[in-house]
């Protein structure tokens, strides 16, 4: 999970996409490779409602012997959102190696101009001529039907100009706040008449699930994986 930007869900997306993929089987290893330790935090208060591994290490030489480790489905790893943090370039091509050290890179993205910029430049200018395989995924969507058609309209700009992008997409909603304020996965969320509301912002990052382990990484038994 990467973006040269702050606060557009990464961590978020790390943490629910490792409860996804830990409910599915297989053992998860989470990295949480930004100093300020966001994930290491939720995944502590989530405890046992979480159960992958968790390492909190951002160092490079870490971060670039990963694709070494064995005994794991699936790593993940939640970058910091920097402009110039290192993680990410040496994650895109390891220093020593000059290849990836990544299967995959799902940048979150908040649908506003700014962000946007951003992103696209990462994917064009690092991640295109990295060949690693990547999603760019809008997060954070206003709600608001209108709004989410106008996000609908950008996936399409956005794949005219060559940029994939994940058909899913996820809205702002109050249920993943709330979810990480309690220190849970959204998965677990859900009492007190918030029941429904929890069930669909999961749906979304089940979604995204798909798109990222069975139509990105073709992990066998996701949907996506021929
Ligand atoms: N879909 C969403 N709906 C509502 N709130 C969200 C959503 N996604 C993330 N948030 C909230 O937005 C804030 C930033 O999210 P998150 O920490 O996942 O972003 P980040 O990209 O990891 O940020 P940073 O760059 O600081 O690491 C958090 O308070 C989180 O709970
Ligand atoms: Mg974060």
């Amino acid at each position: 999970m990467g973006n040269r930007k702050g606060g557009v869900g990464k961590t978020t997306t790390a943490v629910t996409l490792a409860a996804l993929a830990a409910e599915h089987g297989g053992r998860v290893l989470l990295v949480d490779a930004d100093e300020t330790e966001s994930a290491t935090e939720l995944a502590t208060r989530a405890g046992d409602m979480l159960s992958v591994d968790l390492v909190t290490e951002h160092r490079v030489g870490y971060l670039t012997s990963l694709d070494q480790i064995s005994g794991y489905g699936i790593v993940i790893v939640d970058l910091p959102g920097a402009r110039k943090s290192g993680e990410l370039s040496a994650l895109l091509q390891n220093p020593r190696t000059r290849r990836p050290v990544i299967h995959g890179l799902i940048l979150p993205t908040e649908p506003a101009g700014l962000d946007l910029r951003v992103t696209v430049r990462t994917i064009q200018e690092e991640v295109i001529p990295a060949r690693v395989p990547y999603r760019a995924l809008l997060t954070k969507v206003n709600p608001h039907p209108g709004a989410v058609e106008r996000a609908r309209q950008l996936q399409g700009e956005l794949r005219g100009m060559g940029i994939e992008v994940m058909d899913a997409l996820v809205r702002r909603l109050v249920a993943h706040s709330e979810a990480a304020g309690l220190g849970m996965p959204i998965t677990r969320y859900g009492g007190q008449g918030k029941h429904d509301a929890a069930r669909r912002a999961e749906s979304e990052y089940r979604a995204v699930a798909q798109e990222a382990f069975g139509g990105m990484l073709k992990l066998p038994g996701w949907k996506g994986d021929q």
